[in-house]
């Protein structure tokens, strides 16, 4: 079986990336990280693949806040094409992604998020479901598209909002659920890819 070949791209501290190359290591996960990229020159996660002994860079995203200018974008490509990966993970990346890479992975894009989407994309979404006083949010991996935190859903996972939960403790326990399901669902796609080839 040829393991699917995985580019991680994040922005900050990489817990997520953390659990997906454990779970690699351990075995429960059959792909192979081929590269770990950042738009950030000093995030934990670039240190987490060193860690690991994964190619690993930063790509200067250019001069917008929340996306990457275009020739950026195509560098980003260029990166991912080289270091031959099948399917991006984006762990904690921070910028929406633009046509180009879209139309270079079609559907061979995935992100996790910190609640049941639909519901409370954008930053902080754990915070958002705290202060819209719901009772039960959790985290989700979809397909990543042009909109932030939006496109086909493939899991989610619930997480009880306890009555003294603070911003941080509920963070903290969603990522608990992310570290879990994150892996999971790399693998079943695994699976479904060897089946189709
Ligand atoms: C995670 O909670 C992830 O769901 C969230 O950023 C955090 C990254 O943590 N992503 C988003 O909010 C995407 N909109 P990590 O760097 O420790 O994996």
């Amino acid at each position: 079986m040829k393991r699917l070949g995985l580019g991680i791209l994040g922005s900050g501290k990489g817990s997520n990336c953390r659990a997906i190359l454990e779970s690699i290591r351990t075995g429960t996960l059959s792909a192979e990280a081929r590269v770990v990229l950042s738009d950030v020159l000093d995030a934990p996660i670039l240190e987490i693949a060193r860690e690991f002994a994964i190619p690993n860079a930063y790509f200067p995203p250019g001069q917008f806040r929340t996306r990457l200018e275009p020739n950026a974008e195509a560098e980003l490509v260029q990166m991912l094409r080289d270091a031959e990966v099948d399917l991006v993970v984006l762990a904690g990346f921070m910028r929406v992604l633009k046509s180009p890479i879209l139309e270079a992975f079609p559907r061979r894009i995935i992100n996790i998020h910190p609640s049941l989407l639909p519901k409370f994309p954008g930053l902080e979404a754990w915070k958002q479901a705290l202060d819209a006083g719901e009772t039960v949010t959790g985290c989700t991996v979809h397909y990543v598209d042009e909109k932030i935190d939006h496109g086909d859903l493939i899991a989610q996972r619930e997480v009880p909002i306890l009555p003294n939960d603070s911003a941080e403790s509920l963070h903290a326990r969603i990522q608990i659920a992310e570290h879990e399901l994150y892996p999971a669902v790399i693998e079943k796609l695994c699976r479904e890819n060897d089946r189709v080839r």
